[in-house]
């Protein structure tokens, strides 16, 4: 069995959930690439340079001494899997109104690659609740989000929104 595992996301911020979720992640797989999208369709508020060094910094702070990867990609998440030599793509699941799109995007990826498999995590109960959208909004009107997002985040959106 391939143990690289892809875990994607546009990361508009990475929250304490996203950690969640790869932290766990990383203790099935031997190998985690973290995949920041650049998906201008979503016109995300931070660049993809910055979601990168966010995501970068965190993952560096909250998950130390685990095999994880984070990388930018502007392709089909399916290429980008290949071209790290991932075999599985990991989301996390928070309530049921998040499983249409999801399934929606897996079944769509196991048609174009049905040697990639995806796997869900179930959000931990503490993070259910939690969504970069809404960690934006709160943020944006000057909000505390002290532990929904990793420090270095909480400082990102504060400049981000006092500039
Ligand atoms: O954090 P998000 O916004 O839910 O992540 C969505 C993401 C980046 C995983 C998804 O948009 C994606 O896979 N984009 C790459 C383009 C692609 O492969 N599309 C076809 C699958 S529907």
């Amino acid at each position: 069995m391939n143990s690289i595992a892809l875990c994607p996301g546009s990361f508009d911020p990475i929250t304490s959930g996203h950690l969640d979720v790869i932290e766990r992640a990383a203790s099935l797989y031997r190998k985690i690439i973290v995949g920041v999208a650049v998906n201008p369709l979503k016109k995300p508020l931070f660049s993809v340079d910055k979601r990168l060094e966010m995501a970068k910094t965190a993952i560096a702070e909250y998950c130390p001494d685990m095999e994880i990867i984070v990388d930018v990609f502007d392709s089909l998440l399916i290429d980008f899997a290949r071209k790290h030599e991932a075999s599985v793509i990991i989301k996390g699941l928070r309530a049921v109104t998040d499983f249409e799109h999801e399934f929606q995007m897996a079944q769509l990826n196991q048609v174009m690659a049905p040697d990639i498999e995806t796997i869900f995590l179930m959000a931990h109960s503490k993070f259910t609740y939690l969504s970069s959208s809404a960690i934006k909004e709160i943020a944006s009107y000057g909000g505390d989000v002290e532990g929904l997002v990793p420090k270095n985040v909480e400082i990102s959106l504060r400049e981000h929104f006092s500039s």
